[in-house]
């Protein structure tokens, strides 16, 4: 598979890499991979452990993932590429990288949905930004000031 690989996470950070990835992929006439992985978590609550069932999470992503390309084609973003979507089950930073084995570039915001303010790499970003394969960019949020050039 050559191509453009992106993770989607949902956030908006992700979109702008799925933005960027998107121009890069018009540039270069290749296609655009938009992938988004979940993991299943085992809940505990000390009495008992829950394990939600994969298709819904499964679900779940695929909504997600299907609502971040709809927003960035309903600007225009996609104009002009072929685009394809996968949600896949395991780690973020471990099926990105299985990916990179194929990919011409694989892109990522430096942030996502998670945790900690402040961090300037997630997780999942400085996995990748480590093990890659292929040409890794990350794409950072839009300051203010970016959105004052616009
Ligand atoms: N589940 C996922 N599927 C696909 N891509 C992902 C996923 N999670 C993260 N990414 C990619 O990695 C980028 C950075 O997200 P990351 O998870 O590393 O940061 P974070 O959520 O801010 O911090 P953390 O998850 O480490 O608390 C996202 O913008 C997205 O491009
Ligand atoms: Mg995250």
């Amino acid at each position: 598979m050559r191509g453009i690989v992106v993770g989607v996470d949902g956030s908006e950070n992700s979109l702008d890499a799925l933005r960027w990835a998107a121009f890069e992929a018009r540039l270069r006439d290749q296609v655009l991979h938009v992938v988004g992985t979940f993991t299943t978590p085992i809940m505990s609550t000390g009495y008992e452990v829950a394990v939600p069932d994969s298709s819904d999470l499964e679900s779940a992503s695929e909504t997600m993932l299907r609502a971040a390309v709809d927003t960035v084609r309903m600007d225009g973003d996609l104009e002009g590429v072929e685009v394809t979507t996968e949600v896949i089950e395991g780690h973020a930073g471990e099926r990105l990288i299985a990916l990179s084995k194929e990919a011409a570039l694989l892109v990522v915001g430096s942030r996502g949905h998670g945790g900690f303010m402040g961090l300037l790499l997630g997780s999942v970003t400085t996995y990748v930004v480590n093990h890659s394969v292929c040409p890794v960019v990350v794409v950072r949020p839009k300051t203010e000031e970016d959105s004052a050039d616009d």
